[in-house]
C-alpha cells in the first residue's frame, strides 16, 4: 500500500498548462475519434455528402460537398507528390488532429522555484557518522546484518522492513521473539549492526534478563535499536513510555508532513518539503521527550486542528546520550513513502555507518522498439524535438543523460507521413542519442536457430551502416526478453557473433516478480544486467487512459514504485518503448518528474553512462552476482513463453544420487539404471558415468548443456530421468543450485563410516594415478597441517571433509525439506541391497515395483551383490570397484576416530531427528 497523500507544490491537474497542439492519430477508441475534425473522419463526410448529393437542397449541404471536394484533390496531389512526401506532408489536412497538450512535468520542490528543483541532491558525499569504537574485542563482523524483531513471521510491518532490507540488499535476520534472545555474537563478534523492533513495545516489554543482555550487547559494539510504534486499540494521552524520557500520544489524525532538515540521521534523505494533506490512518503516535538531547526527525499537524495547532513529532532521535543506546522511533508505519527512506537513513544510522549506505545512482532509460510502433502511435518531427529538448533539460539534473535508442530497421518508414518524418528527424539526429540494435524484425530470438539469428541480426547491422547508426555500443536486448533467461544459447553466440554484444539487460532473472529480486548473471562473456519497469508499456500512450487513470503514475512517481526503484537500485536500467514518447509522450513526462522529485526529497547524485560502462560497474560493485544461479524454467509462465518449444522440464532428472564418494554410489547406479522405469544420464566423454554439472565449471554452460545428457522424453519410455555424481554431495554452492533448477527433485545420500570412506578414496586416488597420492603415505595424508605444500592440503581436505556427513547434510537441509532427502546406509547397500532398493523404489514412488530379488545375486568370488545376466552368470562392477589392500593400521584408524568424533555425534543426532535407525559402524565409532 502506498500513500494517497498530495505534496506541496506537487503538480496537481491545475498546474498544468493546457493547450492545443496539432497531432497525427489514428482513431483508436470512441472517445478519440471525437475530438477529430469531421474531414478526418471519411466515414461521417461520405455519408452528409451522399445525403446531401442525393436528396437534400439546403444550403449547410453545401459545405459536406465543398469539404468532400477539397479532400479528393488532396487525395489526388498526394498519390501524385508521393515521391517527395517530407516536403509534402503538412498539407494534408487529414494527418492532423486537435489534441490537447501532453503533460509537462512542473513539479516544485518545496513549493519554491517554478518548474525546476531547487538545492537537489545537495550532499555528494555522506556525512560521516560517530566514529565506531576501536576495541578490539567488540568489533563486529564484516557485513553486519540486521537483527529484525516481528510480531510473526507474516506481520504487515514486519514483511515491508524485510522487503526494504531485501530491496536494498541489506542482509537481515527475522526473528520472533520468544523466551530467549538469538545469538548475538560469534566468536565474539557481533552479528548486527542494528536492532529493528516492528513492535517497539515489544523491546520495552522484554524481561529483565533479556533486556539486559540486549542492551549489553547494544553498548558493548555500538549499536543502535529502530522502533515502530504499533497501532493501539486504546488511546493512550500523555503516557510516559516506560524507562524513557519520552511521552506519547497515540491514535492521532494529522496531516502536512515535514522533516526536520537539522538532525544527524539524514544521509539518503532530504526535507524536501511538506507533504500537504491527511496522512494515511488514524492510529499515528505522536512524541513528547522532556529531554534536549532528544531531536525531533519529522513533524506533522493534527488533522483535527481543536486539538492544537503546534506541530507533533512522528519520528524522533533518542541520541542515547542518556544510557549509551542510539535509537530512532517510528510513529507511523511504512505506508508513508517518507518512512521508508528515513528507515533506511535509520538503519545505518544506528550501526554507525557500518550498515552502509550509498549516494550515487545510475539510471539509464532504454527507447526499445524504435521504428517498431504501429501506425498513428509513432513519433512525429515534434516529438523528436520535444524528446531532444527534454534530454537537455534532464542533462542539467543528471550528468551524462542520453535515450538509448533500440532500433528494428525493418519497420523504418512504416508510419503515416507525418511519423515517417519523425524517423528521418531521428536519423538527422543520430548523433544525439545512443544507439543499439534491436532485432530486425522485432522476432522473438528463441524461436530462431543460430543461422537465422545471424541473418536477422546482420540485416540489422547492414540498415544501421547504411543509415549511420553507430554499431559499437556493444548493447543489444531482446524482443520480450526472449532468449536471454531462460538462455537460448545461439543468441548469444549470434550476438557476439554478428554484434560483438557484451551487455544485455532482462527482467526476468531470475523472475519479473517480485521486482526487488532482480539480479545481474555473466554468461558466456555476456553481462545480463538486471531490468527495472517504470510503469509504461507500449500501449501506454494517453495519460488518460494510463491504467487505474493519471494519480496512479503521479503517485508512482511520486514517492511510489517508480522513485523507490531508484532510490533502493544503485543502477536502474528502465524499458521503454517509442510509443511512450509519442502521443502524450508520457516517458518524458515520467522521467522528467521522478527526477525533480528524487533531487527534491534525497541527497542521491544522479548518473548516467553507456551500458558498457554500466554493467562494468554493476559487477564492480556486485561480484556475488557474476555467477549465475539456473532456475526451474517450468515454474514461470512468462519464462516458459520464451523458451524454445521443444524443450521441456519433463528432460530434467527426478532424483539425484549425490554421494559421497566411496560410499557404494557406483553400485547403487547400477542397480537404479536396471529398473524399467528409470532412466540414468547419458555418460559424459569427460566424466564417464557422471555429469557433474552443479558443481563445477560445467555449470556455467547452462541448462542446455545438461539437458544434452538426458533423453527427449518422446524418445523414451522411462519416466524417472536421475543422474549421479558423488562429489555433489561435499559442493558449497551445489544445494542451492539444484534446489533452483530441480526444486522438487529427490536426493539420495549413502554414508558408511567415515573413516573407511577416508581410507578407500585415498587408495582409490592411487589406483587413478594420483602423483600426490602415489607420493605421500595415507598417514602423512591425513596428518598434514596447512603448513604442508598446497597439492598435500588439497588431498587430504578432498580425503576428510566429505566424511563430515552431517555438516553436508544440514547444508542440503537448509534448502531441501527431509521429506525430499533419502539417506542410505551403504553397509546395508552392500550387504541386504534387495531391501534397500525396495525401500528406495517407495521413496522415489516408482512404478511398477520392480522385484530385485530376481535380478540381484550374491557373487561369492566377488564379495558383492552383482547383476543377474543369465540363469547361472551374474555382472559385477568392473575391477575399480572392491579393490584389494592392506586393512588401515590400527594408530591412522584410532586418528581419524577421533578427528571425526564430533561429526559423527552431529550425525547420530541428525539421523534420530530425522528419523533414521543409527547404523551399527556409528554406534561402533562412537563406542
Ligand atoms: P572399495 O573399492 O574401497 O571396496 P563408490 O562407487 O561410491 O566409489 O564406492 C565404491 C565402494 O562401494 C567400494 O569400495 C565397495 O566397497 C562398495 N560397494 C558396495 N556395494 C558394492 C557392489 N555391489 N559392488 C562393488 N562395490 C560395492
Amino acid at each position: 500500500m502506498e500513500d494517497k497523500q498530495g505534496w506541496s507544490g506537487s503538480p496537481s491537474l491545475d498546474s498544468y498548462a493546457w493547450g492545443d497542439r496539432t497531432r497525427i492519430i489514428v482513431p483508436t477508441s470512441p472517445q478519440s475519434a471525437r475530438t477529430l475534425p469531421l474531414v478526418c473522419r471519411p466515414w461521417r463526410l461520405w455519408h452528409r455528402t451522399t445525403h446531401c448529393l442525393i436528396g437534400s437542397r439546403k444550403a449547410s449541404c453545401r459545405k459536406y460537398v465543398v469539404v468532400a471536394a477539397i479532400v479528393v484533390v488532396l487525395v489526388v496531389v498526394y498519390s501524385l507528390r508521393e515521391s517527395s512526401p517530407r516536403s509534402f506532408l503538412s498539407l494534408v489536412l487529414c494527418s492532423s488532429l486537435v489534441r490537447s497538450r501532453p503533460p509537462e512535468s512542473v513539479f516544485r520542490c518545496g513549493g519554491s522555484a517554478a518548474g525546476m528543483v531547487e538545492g537537489g541532491g545537495g550532499n555528494s558525499t555522506l556525512r560521516p557518522h560517530r566514529a565506531p569504537p576501536r576495541s578490539p574485542e567488540n568489533k563486529l563482523r564484516d557485513e553486519p546484518k540486521v537483527l529484525l524483531f516481528t510480531e510473526t513471521q507474516y506481520s504487515k510491518t514486519g514483511k515491508a522492513i524485510a522487503n526494504i532490507l531485501v530491496a536494498n540488499r541489506i542482509k537481515y535476520k527475522m526473528e520472533v521473539l520468544g523466551r530467549s534472545l538469538p545469538g548475538l555474537t560469534n566468536l565474539s563478534r557481533g552479528k548486527y549492526g542494528a536492532v529493528v523492533f516492528e513492535n517497539f513495545e515489544r523491546y520495552l516489554q522484554l524481561d529483565p534478563w533479556n533486556r539486559e543482555l540486549l542492551d549489553k550487547y547494544l553498548r558493548d559494539y555500538s549499536v543502535g535499536v529502530v522502533g515502530f510504534m504499533p497501532a493501539r486499540e486504546d488511546t493512550k494521552v500523555g503516557a510516559k513510555l516506560k524507562g524513557f524520557p519520552l511521552y506519547v500520544h497515540t491514535n492521532m489524525a494529522l496531516e502536512n508532513v515535514s522533516l526536520n532538515a537539522e538532525n544527524p540521521v539524514l544521509q539518503l534523505t532530504r526535507a524536501g518539503g511538506t507533504i500537504v494533506g491527511p496522512l494515511l490512518g488514524t492510529d499515528w503516535t505522536v512524541f513528547t521527550p522532556e529531554d534536549p538531547t532528544y531531536i525531533p526527525l519529522e513533524w506533522a499537524y493534527p488533522a483535527v486542528t481543536h486539538f492544537s495547532e503546534e506541530r507533533l513529532i512522528t519520528v524522533i532521535l533518542d541520541q542515547g546520550q542518556l544510557d549509551g543506546i542510539p535509537r530512532v522511533l517510528f510513529g507511523g508505519s511504512l505506508d508513508l513513502w517518507l518512512h521508508r527512506l528515513l528507515f533506511l537513513d535509520a538503519v545505518s544510522y544506528v550501526s554507525l555507518g557500518r550498515i552502509p549506505l550509498t549516494l550515487d545512482r545510475y539510471i539509464l532509460v532504454d527507447i526499445d522498439d524504435i521504428f517498431v510502433a504501429k501506425k498513428g502511435t509513432r513519433m512525429t518531427t515534434n516529438d523528436v524535438h520535444a524528446l531532444l529538448e527534454s534530454q537537455k533539460r534532464l542533462q542539467e539534473m543528471v550528468p551524462g543523460w542520453h535515450f538509448n535508442l533500440g532500433f528494428s530497421g525493418k519497420y523504418y518508414q512504416n508510419g503515416y507521413p507525418e511519423e515517417n518524418e519523425g524517423d528521418h528527424t531521428l536519423l538527422d539526429h543520430v548523433d544525439d542519442f545512443w544507439w543499439f540494435g534491436h532485432m530486425w524484425g522485432h522476432t522473438q530470438p528463441h524461436k530462431l536457430l543460430q543461422e537465422e539469428l545471424e541473418h536477422q541480426m546482420q540485416l540489422n547491422k547492414d540498415f544501421a551502416i547504411s543509415h549511420g547508426i553507430p554499431t559499437d555500443s556493444g548493447y543489444s536486448i531482446a524482443p520480450h526478453h526472449s532468449g536471454v533467461y531462460p538462455v537460448h544459447e545461439p543468441l548469444y553466440a549470434a550476438w557476439k557473433k554478428v554484434w560483438n554484444v557484451r551487455v544485455t539487460s532482462s527482467e526476468e532473472y531470475p523472475h519479473l516478480y517480485p521486482a526487488r529480486l532482480r539480479r545481474g548473471f555473466i554468461h558466456r562473456n555476456i553481462m545480463v544486467l538486471p531490468r527495472q519497469t517504470c510503469g509504461l508499456f507500449t500501449h501506454t500512450v494517453f495519460i488518460d487512459s494510463y491504467p487505474g487513470g493519471r494519480e496512479v503514475l503521479d503517485r508512482s512517481i511520486h514517492g511510489g514504485e517508480l522513485f523507490q526503484t531508484i532510490v533502493y537500485n544503485p543502477i536502474s536500467i528502465f524499458m521503454t518503448h517509442l510509443s511512450n514518447y509519442g502521443n502524450d509522450r508520457l516517458a518524458l513526462y515520467t522521467f522528467e518528474s521522478v527526477v525533480k522529485f528524487v533531487k527534491c526529497w534525497t541527497n542521491l547524485q544522479l548518473r548516467t553512462v553507456p551500458p558498457l560502462q554500466l554493467a562494468e560497474e554493476y559487477f564492480h560493485r556486485f561480484p556475488d552476482e557474476a555467477d549465475p544461479v539456473w532456475g526451474y524454467p517450468c515454474a514461470d509462465h512468462r519464462h516458459m513463453q520464451i523458451w524454445a518449444k521443444e524443450k521441456t522440464c519433463d528432460q530434467l532428472p527426478k532424483f539425484l544420487v549425490i554421494g559421497p564418494q566411496k560410499t557404494g554410489t557406483t553400485a547403487l547406479y547400477t542397480f537404479l539404471a536396471m529398473h524399467p522405469a528409470i532412466l540414468a544420464n547419458y555418460p559424459s566423454p569427460e566424466t564417464f558415468e557422471e555429469v557433474q554439472f552443479f558443481n563445477g565449471k560445467n555449470y556455467y554452460k547452462g541448462i542446455d548443456w545438461y539437458m544434452q545428457f538426458f533423453p527427449v522424453p518422446a524418445n523414451s519410455s522411462a519416466k524417472f530421468l536421475f543422474e549421479k555424481s558423488a562429489t555433489y554431495f561435499e559442493g558449497d554452492m551445489v544445494p542451492l543450485r539444484v534446489k533452483a533448477l530441480l526444486p522438487s527433485a529427490k536426493l539420495v545420500i549413502t554414508i558408511i563410516s567415515p573413516s573407511k570412506r577416508a581410507y578407500s578414496w585415498y587408495h582409490h586416488m592411487r589406483a587413478h594415478s594420483d602423483h600426490t597420492a602415489l607420493q605421500y603415505s595415507f598417514h602423512q595424508v591425513i596428518t598434514s597441517t596447512d603448513k604442508h605444500p598446497r597439492p598435500l592440503r588439497n588431498l587430504r581436505n578432498k580425503c576428510l571433509v566429505p566424511g563430515m556427513y552431517a555438516r553436508h547434510i544440514e547444508r542440503w537441509l537448509d534448502h531441501f525439506p527431509a521429506s525430499q532427502i533419502n539417506i542410505i546406509d551403504g553397509e546395508e547397500l552392500r550387504n541386504d541391497p534387495i531391501y534397500v532398493m525396495n525401500d528406495l523404489q517407495r521413496f522415489l514412488g516408482i512404478q511398477p515395483f520392480y522385484n530385485y530379488t530376481q535380478h540381484l545375486r550374491y557373487d561369492k568370488r566377488k564379495g558383492f551383490f552383482c547383476q543377474v545376466v543369465g540363469d547361472d552368470r551374474t555382472k559385477c562392477l568392473g575391477r575399480g570397484k572392491g579393490r584389494v589392500y592392506p586393512p588401515m593400521n590400527e594408530s591412522d584408524a584410532k586418528l581419524l576416530k577421533e578427528f571425526y568424533q564430533p561429526y559423527n555425534i552431529a550425525l547420530e543426532k541428525l539421523l534420530t531427528r530425522l528419523d533414521y535407525p543409527v547404523p551399527g559402524w556409528l554406534e561402533e565409532e562412537l563406542q
